[in-house]
């Protein structure tokens, strides 16, 4: 760590190791969720690599997903999608839970969490679950 660096959450979470790890246990208990699985196509692999790029990124890593794809736009590429309060929530849900696999300790799990939350409850969009 050089000195004009300030260590990120991204760096206190263990870095790319842990970005991954939680990933690879966020996405099978999306797919196994009723009300999210739907909306997600049954190969996961490409989602789960953007979703490892995004959340380096957003956790305060390297700008991974920017470097390829640009401005995240996130609520904008959530549009085609029906997500509503319930979906939020799942999501959450299935992210807490995925913390839980990884064993990542209570606070950070509780700090990450809270800072998923505003983006998650942002992206509602419909209450129409169709
Ligand atoms: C609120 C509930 C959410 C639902 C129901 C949801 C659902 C989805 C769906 C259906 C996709 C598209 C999958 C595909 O490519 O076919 C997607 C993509 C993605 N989501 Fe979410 N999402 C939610 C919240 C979030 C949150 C909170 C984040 C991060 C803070 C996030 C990050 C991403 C990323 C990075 C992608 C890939 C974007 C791309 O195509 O480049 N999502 N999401």
């Amino acid at each position: 760590m050089t000195e004009d660096k300030r260590e990120t959450i991204y760096d206190i979470m263990g870095g790319a190791r842990t970005v991954r790890m939680l990933v690879e246990a966020f996405y099978p208990r999306v797919q196994q969720h009723p009300l999210l699985a739907p909306l997600f196509p049954s190969d996961i692999h490409p989602v789960m690599e953007k979703q490892y790029l995004f959340l380096s990124q957003f956790f305060g890593g390297p700008s991974l997903y920017s470097d390829q794809y640009g401005h995240p736009m996130m609520q904008a590429r959530h549009l085609p999608f029906p997500v509503t309060k319930e979906r939020a929530d799942a999501w959450l849900g299935c992210m807490s839970a995925a913390m839980n696999d990884i064993g990542m300790p209570q606070d950070l799990k509780d700090f990450l969490l809270e800072r998923l939350q505003g983006p998650a409850y942002h992206f509602i969009n419909t209450s129409d679950s169709d």
